[in-house]
């Protein structure tokens, strides 16, 4: 029998309509479907009534295929049982028909409105992104941004990137706020879902020993590192028009950096946390011209190693791409917040795709002693103290310190303590699209991104895009061998203000790195 999970006690949710945009999208294969199949089996969203629109012209029976088998190359738990898949497909529905289209909306709407049909409805916006605002004006037209007559609650679920850039994100949002209260709104971020980002907040603000460090006073600078070790996988089409500085950094990376920098919220709650996060943001100024060429670097991969000892095409070689690209596949950044805490203190920024391997932390460095006492014991080689928010692989926290070595001398060596999530607690049940989902379902936007917040990161992703048009030509991406650590400007970024990046793939093993 399927575990049955109560996070924070709150229970199944109320029986509810999901209509998904995209339902035969990569997205919805990959993450959604099986996320919402997790979230049946535990128990935790029984009755939630799955209507997939898509353009594709299939069947109700096919399409139920494509939900079983997007189920079952998933590895979600329990996608193996196929009677679990088989009650749960047998359920899902299906229409087919123009996202343009008034009819497909008002077919939608009939379909809602059956006897029976639950006054609970969650829009998923899992489409190629330029659709949104058509599929937002149609929604709103058909009357279907709003709650049902009967009382109940309708919720709009916006995938990323929201918007490509500042005017087209505030247009977006322009667009839902003429249909949508925001409060219906959730632009999902699906980083916020992870749960050890969850654990940023708790161990920041659920613990009293670390937050009066927490600040320019103790803290040298911080890092935060989203690195991948797969090239485009295939979406080389959309990736062209991203590339890594929309594609992670004005989102998952920018969210990163507010949760670990952000003010103690004064509740838990939706807007007293997203209140603060916004703070941040806007305390980071727009980089002029000059601050993008001194502080940001981009990089493209070249043929080189692929993270599992095989080889891998450059970047330009992939499909999809152009011969001369001039899109950017990582980006490093040195940013800085102009608060009260925070003066003084950089925050670097790291994030590709063909990197020697797969990791994303946040490493927070702290200042030296003032005075170094055991001079001839290895301490002036020593490195700084470290705390690392690890949020994937190998989930946990982490803090190196210096160590006397065992022996008649002084020897100090750099230790760590060690926090593994998995040891402690085992795997995650949930994956992040599934508890987002769940929280969309429960109404808790706390982990979704506000309108002014995804305006704030758009500002700062701007100003950087405003400074690599007005370089010269020369100054496009930098070339870095696939399965490296990006163009050496990279380690520059840090050598010049005296620092050095971590090595995630080898600090485990060897805490002096
Ligand atoms: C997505 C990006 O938002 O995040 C992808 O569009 C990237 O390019 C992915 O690969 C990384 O997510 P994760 O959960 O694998 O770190």
């Amino acid at each position: 029998m399927a575990e049955t999970l109560r996070p924070g006690g709150r229970g199944p949710t109320q029986p509810a309509c999901l209509i998904l945009f995209g339902a035969t999208g990569d997205l919805a294969r990959r993450k959604l479907l099986p996320a919402l199949f997790a979230l049946r089996r535990h128990g935790l969203a029984a009755a939630v009534h799955i209507l997939g629109f898509a353009r594709e012209d299939h069947p109700v029976a096919e399409f139920r295929g494509i939900v079983d088998r997007a189920i079952a190359d998933s590895g979600v738990s329990g996608a193996q049982d196929q009677d679990a898949r088989a009650t749960f497909t047998a359920e899902v529905d299906y229409l087919a028909g123009d996202f343009g289209a008034p009819e497909a909306y008002t077919e939608i709407a009939r379909r809602l409105g059956g006897e029976g049909s639950p006054p609970r409805r969650l829009l998923y916006l899992a489409t190629p992104p330029p659709l949104y605002p058509e599929i937002v004006e149609r929604l709103g037209r058909a009357g279907l941004s709003r709650p049902p007559a009967t009382g109940g609650w309708t919720r709009i679920v916006i995938e990323k990137p929201f918007g490509t850039d500042l005017a087209s994100a505030q247009a977006l949002n322009r667009r839902l706020h003429r249909y949508f209260r925001e409060g219906q709104v959730h632009r999902i971020d699906h980083y916020m879902g992870k749960e050890t980002v969850q654990n940023v907040l708790v161990f920041r603000f659920a613990n009293g020993l670390f937050e009066p460090v927490w600040n320019r006073n103790y803290v040298d600078h911080v890092q935060i590192t989203a690195a991948e070790t797969l090239g485009v996988e295939g979406r080389g089409a959309y990736y062209e028009g991203a590339g890594a500085l929309r594609d992670m950094v004005q989102n998952h990376l920018l969210q990163l950096l507010s949760l670990v920098a952000m003010e103690p919220p004064i509740a838990f709650s939706a807007d007293d946390v997203r209140d603060r996060k916004v703070e941040i943001l806007r305390s980071i100024h727009p980089l002029s011209p000059e601050e993008v060429a001194r502080y940001v670097v981009r990089g493209q991969y070249i043929g080189g190693r692929d993270g599992g000892g095989g080889s891998a095409c450059g970047y330009r070689e992939e499909p999809g791409v152009r011969t001369d690209s001039g899109t950017e596949t990582f980006v490093a950044a040195r940013l800085q917040i102009d608060n009260w805490r925070w003066a003084g203190v950089p925050f670097f920024l790291r994030t590709g795709k063909r990197l020697p391997c797969r990791v994303a932390e946040i490493a927070i460095e702290f200042k030296r002693p003032p005075q170094l006492l055991f001079s001839g014991t290895g301490a002036g080689r020593l490195r700084p103290n470290v705390l690392v928010l690890r949020i994937q692989p190998e989930e946990g926290i982490f803090l190196r310190f210096g160590a006397k070595a065992p022996g008649q001398d002084i020897e100090i060596v750099p230790v760590e303590m060690d926090f593994a999530y998995g040891a402690r607690f085992g795997e995650p049940v949930l994956d992040a699209y599934a508890r987002l989902l769940l929280d969309a379902l429960y109404g808790d936007a706390t982990l979704f991104t506000r309108a002014d917040e995804a305006e704030a990161a758009w500002r700062i992703v701007d100003s950087i895009h405003a400074g690599w048009a007005a370089g010269s030509a020369a100054s496009g991406p930098q070339p870095y061998p696939a399965g490296s650590w990006g163009p050496p400007a990279a380690a520059r970024l840090l050598s010049r203000a005296g620092r050095r990046w971590r090595r995630p793939e080898t600090a485990r093993a060897d805490p002096s790195r």
